[in-house]
């Protein structure tokens, strides 16, 4: 077991709650992470359960497949039965539905699917821990920011983008409001080959954006959300998890998403009560035409956020969004 990746899971209770996951159900979780959500659902499956497990970052895949492994051991040793069944693929949940059929994996139609699904979306303490990974600007390092290490880095990102991309990408993701001014710095450093490192990134943002104010985010938080987010290509993630994941839940399956930025929430919010009430006849027809059967419903009235308990003994719960739906 690996005692270094150090992840706390946020909102941990009410995951549980909403997920409620009991003996032999299957449960999938698309951002193992370091597991820790998954082993706590996985120790509730047992016995007879199952866990897919899908992260697109290398380390965490192994860990979390490790930890998870550990765990059905443990269990069986104290038990003499088998706990739960694992299995772990390394790949974006972007390719969620391809991957799934492609390891023989039933959907809804098909008699299979989940009870419990579980995306806690963004990143992990690791990766912003690791100053190598190039997510944070606490020191210079190069400027990475691939969750998958795998494919064009950030700085290399930077490079295919005109000042006009840059700026959508900063106000979009990032709603900064001087995005123009500050894309077009960044762009001329870029050109210069002055821009290659996470410190030169910060220092730019300063420049254009104002110097850290104490008690104030730093001016650079944004703009390097903003390019995480574009060159993960998390929002296209998200849309199609949420436009395949109604295939693959059980009558009666729960999912569970957490979000950490505006721009997560909003996909979460639209797709869930785009499920509840999918009818589009215009108003005022005094019956439905359209005969689109809503999904389920949400779990939830208003989004979970973390308790100032929680708050206390995990900063990072912070800007945390649990919704949940329940499937019909
Ligand atoms: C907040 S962490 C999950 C932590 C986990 N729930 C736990 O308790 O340890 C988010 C994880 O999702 C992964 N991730 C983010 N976007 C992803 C995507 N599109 N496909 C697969 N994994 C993704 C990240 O690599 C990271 O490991």
């Amino acid at each position: 077991m690996d005692n270094t990746f150090h992840h706390i899971p946020v909102l941990l209770e009410p995951v549980l709650d909403v997920l409620s996951p009991r003996h032999g159900e299957r449960y999938l979780d698309v951002t193992l992470g370091g597991a820790g959500h998954a082993c706590a659902i996985a120790s509730r499956l047992a016995p007879g359960g199952t866990v897919i497990g899908v992260d697109r970052d290398p380390l965490a895949m192994r860990v979390a497949t490790d930890r998870l492994v550990t765990l059905g051991r443990t269990w069986e040793e104290q038990h003499g039965q088998s706990a739960f069944d694992v299995r772990t693929f390394l790949t974006s949940f972007i390719a969620l539905d391809e991957v799934l059929r492609d390891h023989d994996i039933e959907d809804r139609e098909q008699g299979g699917g989940f009870d419990c699904v579980l995306a806690d979306l963004g990143l992990s303490s690791p990766q912003i821990d690791d100053t190598n990974r190039g997510f944070s600007f606490q020191t210079d390092a190069p400027l990475d920011m691939r969750m998958s290490q795998q494919g064009a880095t950030a700085a290399e990102f930077l490079q295919t983008l005109s000042p006009d991309d840059l700026a959508d990408i900063l106000y979009e993701n990032g709603d900064i409001r001087q995005s123009r001014p500050l894309a077009r710095k960044i762009c001329e450093r870029v050109q210069a080959g002055e821009l290659s490192t996470t410190g030169q990134l910060a220092r730019v943002c300063c420049e254009v954006l104002g110097n850290p104010r104490h008690g104030q985010p730093h001016p650079a938080t944004r703009a390097f959300q903003a390019i995480r987010i574009a060159l993960n290509q998390e929002f296209e993630a998200i849309d199609t998890f949420l436009n395949i994941i109604p295939k693959w839940m059980k009558p009666g399956g729960r999912l569970a998403v957490i979000s950490f930025h505006s721009g997560e929430d909003r996909r979460v919010k639209t797709a869930f009560k785009k499920w509840q009430n999918p009818c589009t006849c215009p108003p005022g027809l005094p019956v439905c035409v359209c005969h689109k059967q809503p999904l389920g419903k949400a779990l939830l009235k208003k989004p979970v956020e973390a308790t100032p308990d929680e708050l206390k003994s995990n900063s990072r719960a912070r800007s945390a969004k649990l919704r949940a739906f329940l499937f019909d």
